[in-house]
Order: structure tokens, then sequence, then C-alpha cells
């Protein structure tokens, strides 16, 4: 059984995707650990509800660096032997210290079709912003292995939407989240039963 961690920091609707799909037993693995990098988050609020081990560490006034903290939370996912790591809302770029002992065992979801709208300072509303700023007809969200580039690693799943003449950057996040809870538990349903495969740097899903 795949052992997972979901690291949120937000509201955590993706984190309930992921929950309630591991319930009606779309994936073979299991939901071992919530982290959060903020306390008082609706993903701890959430974890706890369901009973699921849910432990958080402040990012804000942490008094070590950047790379000490990742290395905490890499000693409390080796402590419960995680297997798979998904990014779900996590507002945090990543040191390598997390990402190289996880490289192709963590994922992370973006509301937009990457490459495009990805990049540091490319989250949350700031991609719909730029969306529709920008005039596309299409949006939608990815589901990548996270490697040292931020928002650049293989991509294992995306979905579109259609972005419509009166969007506003909420009525587009709303549509584009719809689309995130289907393709997460998807690309974590693969990776449970080894389909996923990184060959020369690009995703190849098995038959
Ligand atoms: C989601 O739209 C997710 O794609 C985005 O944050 C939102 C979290 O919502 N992530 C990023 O922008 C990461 N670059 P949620 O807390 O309701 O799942």
């Amino acid at each position: 059984m795949i052992k997972i961690a979901i690291f949120a920091s937000g509201g955590g609707s993706n984190l309930q995707a992921l929950i309630d799909a591991q319930d009606v037993g779309l994936f073979k693995g299991k939901i071992a650990l919530i982290f959060s990098n903020v306390p008082e988050s609706g993903a701890m609020e959430k974890g706890e509800n369901e009973r699921i081990e849910s432990v958080a560490i402040a990012s804000k006034g942490y008094p070590g660096s950047r790379e000490e903290y990742d290395a905490e939370v890499l000693r409390l996912c080796e402590s419960k032997k995680i297997d798979l790591v998904c990014l779900a809302g996590y507002m945090r770029i990543l040191t390598p210290v997390l990402i190289k002992p996880y490289l192709y065992k963590m994922m992370n979801i973006h509301p937009g079709l990457l490459p495009m709208f990805g990049g540091e300072g490319m989250y949350g509303h700031h991609v719909h912003e730029a969306v529709i700023t920008a005039k596309e007809n299409e949006s939608g969200a990815t589901v990548h292995f996270v490697t040292e580039g931020v928002d650049a690693g293989p991509i294992i799943l995306q979905g579109n939407v259609k972005v419509q003449s009166n969007d506003t950057p909420e009525t587009l996040a709303e549509r584009v989240l719809k689309v995130e809870h289907q393709i997460y538990p998807e690309a974590v349903r693969l990776f449970c039963e080894g389909k996923i495969k990184v060959v020369d740097g690009r995703v190849r899903i098995l038959n």
C-alpha cells in the first residue's frame, strides 16, 4: 500500500478531493499524513476531522533557514515512511533538501496549463488573472512531478476549460478547481498502480 502525504497551506479543496477519492477506493493508497506550514489552515482542520495524522510547522517566524525547515519536514515524511507527497495548494517553494529524496515521488497541482503561466509568482489567483489579461481562450490545470525548477517538472496529466469572455479570476478559478479535483485523484491512482514512468525527463503513462 502506497503511503501518501498531502501538503497544503490553505482551504484544502484538493486535499478534500483526494480524501474523497481514497474513501471510494479510487486508488490503492493510504493518506497517512497531512502537513501544513500554516497551523490555522483549513487543511489542518479537515485532516483532524477525518482523523488523519495532521502536523503543522509554522513557516512564519521559523527560526532556521528554508533548508533547515525542509530537513525537518523530510524527517517527518521519512519517519512515516511516506512513498508519495502530493502538494495541494502548498504555497511554499521547496529546496533540494526535500525535492531530491522525493524526486518523481512528489506531485504538484497547478491551476493553469503548464508550461504556460507557471514559474515564480504564478500561483493561485495570479494565474487566472494572467490568463484573462492574455485573452486566452483556454485554461486548465496540470499535475506534474516536482523538480528543482518552479513548475517545471514532467507533466503527468492536464485538463482543460474554456475561458468565457465574461470570466473573472474568481469564476475561472471555480471551473479550474473542478478540473483539479478530477485530475489529481486520477494522477494518484496512476502512481499507486505503478503506471507512471519518467523517461528522458518526460512522463510516460503505461497501459
Ligand atoms: C489550487 O487552485 C491549486 O492549483 C493552487 O492553489 C489552489 C489551492 O486550492 N496551487 C498553486 O497555485 C501552486 N502553484 P485548495 O486549497 O482549495 O486545494
